[in-house]
């Protein structure tokens, strides 16, 4: 994974696929991160790294309000700090045992988190404010970020954007590079949509990823021959 780091709000997923009370694994360029919600629903953005031994967090498991690690099942309370040693459960863990927590927002139906330098909240403009938004989904797409950006007609320097398309209305679509030639496409559609719609939506998706995709493969084959 590339080590290039930019600052800014990221759209790491749809929150509708942070369900309460479990943990999922997400990504921004140079740093893997655990993305989980709690019981009261809050969701949490942590490094996908335990403080103990250095096991991916992501593996782990919600438990009365923390995060426990696969591995030795230290529970990391919701201010990341360790706050249940299983092998030692008399001992109140020192509060130097911890991880540090990212802001996170929860905008638009996207679980956003902050990296680095960055506003208050994450990116916004009228058109994002003017609707609801419901999940449509989610692609992987194997192709550098900003190449689907500019295929989708993302403005430059945006993540994430409302899109006018002529056949299916507006959809918001956000884009997560999770790596030098790889991003995550989070698709949602402006409320009223029916089934139909977000089927069709769905399909667009996979389109914009097999295009995209297409493209890297002859660009790396024409670097290959070249
Ligand atoms: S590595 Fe996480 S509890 Fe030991």
């Amino acid at each position: 994974m590339s080590v290039t780091r930019e600052g800014g709000w990221y759209p790491l997923m749809l929150s509708a696929d942070l369900e309460t009370g479990t943990v999922a694994g997400s990504a921004v360029p140079g740093r893997d991160l655990a993305v989980w919600r709690d019981g009261q629903g809050r969701a949490h953005v942590w490094d996908d790294r335990c403080p103990h031994r250095g096991m991916r967090l992501s593996l782990g498991f919600v438990r009365e309000g923390a995060l426990a690690c696969l591995y030795h099942g230290w529970r990391f309370g919701a201010e990341g700090r360790c706050v249940h040693i299983p092998a030692h459960p008399d001992l109140a863990p020192p509060g130097t045992i911890r991880t540090v927590p990212l802001p996170v927002a929860e905008r638009h139906g996207l679980v956003w988190a902050s990296v680095g330098a960055a506003g208050v909240q994450p990116e916004g403009d009228p058109a994002m404010e003017a609707a609801a938004w419901l999940p449509v989904r989610s692609v992987r797409i194997e192709a550098p970020w900003r190449d689907v950006a500019r295929a989708v007609g993302m403005p430059e320097g945006r993540r994430a954007a409302v899109l006018d398309r002529d056949v299916d209305g507006r959809v918001l679509a956000a884009l997560l590079p999770v790596g030098a030639g790889a991003c995550m496409l989070h698709l949602l559609a402006a409320a009223p949509a029916g089934v139909e719609r977000l089927h069709d939506l769905a399909d667009w998706g996979r389109d914009v990823r097999s295009r995209a995709e297409e493209r890297a493969g002859r660009a790396c084959l024409a670097g290959i021959v070249a």
